[in-house]
C-alpha cells in the first residue's frame, strides 16, 4: 500500500506542506494497522493525535493567512472548525461504541476524504493566492520588465521608453 500523499496534494508551501504530509502519514499508519489488525489500538492513538496537530496546524494556517491579508480568511476559519466538531463527534462515538469496524472505517474514510478535499480546493487556493500577492506587483507582464539595449538610442531602454545610458 501506498502513502496515501502525491504531488497533486502540494500546496507549494513547504511548511504547510509538511503539516499536511504529517496529518497524512498518521492517517496511513492506521490504514497500515487495519491489514494488520491493530487498528483498535490504533485508532485512540490517531485521535489523541488528530485532536493536538489539527488544532495546532489550523491555527498556523489562520495566522498565515491573517499575515497575508487573505480575504476567504473567515470562511475558512469555519471550514476549520466544522472539521475540529465532527473529530470530537466520531471521537466520542468511539468512545461510546469501541473500536468496531465501522467505527474505525467511517473516521478513516471522513478524516482522509475531508482532508483530500479541503487541500486539494480552500488550501491551494489559500497558497495561489499567497504565492500572488507575493509577485512584484509592478512588474507587470515580464515582457514589458525586461529592459531593451538600444544603440540608437544610445542607451537601454525600458517599456516606458525610459533610457539608461
Ligand atoms: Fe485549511
Amino acid at each position: 500500500m501506498t502513502l496515501p500523499w502525491h504531488r497533486g496534494l502540494e500546496t507549494g508551501n513547504a511548511h504547510i506542506d509538511s503539516q499536511h504530509r504529517e496529518l497524512f502519514e498518521r492517517i496511513y499508519a492506521l490504514i497500515a494497522a487495519c491489514k494488520d489488525r491493530r487498528e483498535r489500538q490504533e485508532i485512540g492513538t490517531l485521535f489523541t493525535f488528530l485532536k493536538q496537530y489539527v488544532q495546532k496546524h489550523f491555527a498556523a494556517e489562520e495566522e498565515f493567512q491573517l499575515r497575508h491579508n487573505y480575504p476567504h480568511h473567515r470562511e475558512h476559519a469555519k471550514l476549520h472548525e466544522s472539521l475540529m466538531q465532527h473529530l470530537f463527534a466520531l471521537e466520542a462515538v468511539y468512545l461510546r461504541e469501541g473500536s468496531s469496524l465501522p467505527v474505525v472505517t467511517n473516521s478513516l474514510m471522513f478524516t482522509y476524504e475531508w482532508l483530500t478535499d479541503h487541500i486539494l480546493h480552500w488550501d491551494r487556493q489559500m497558497a495561489n493566492f499567497v504565492a500572488a500577492s507575493e509577485r512584484p506587483a509592478a512588474a507587470g507582464p515580464i515582457s514589458e520588465s525586461i529592459p531593451v539595449c538600444d544603440p540608437a538610442l544610445g542607451g537601454i531602454t525600458n517599456h516606458r521608453g525610459m533610457v539608461k545610458p
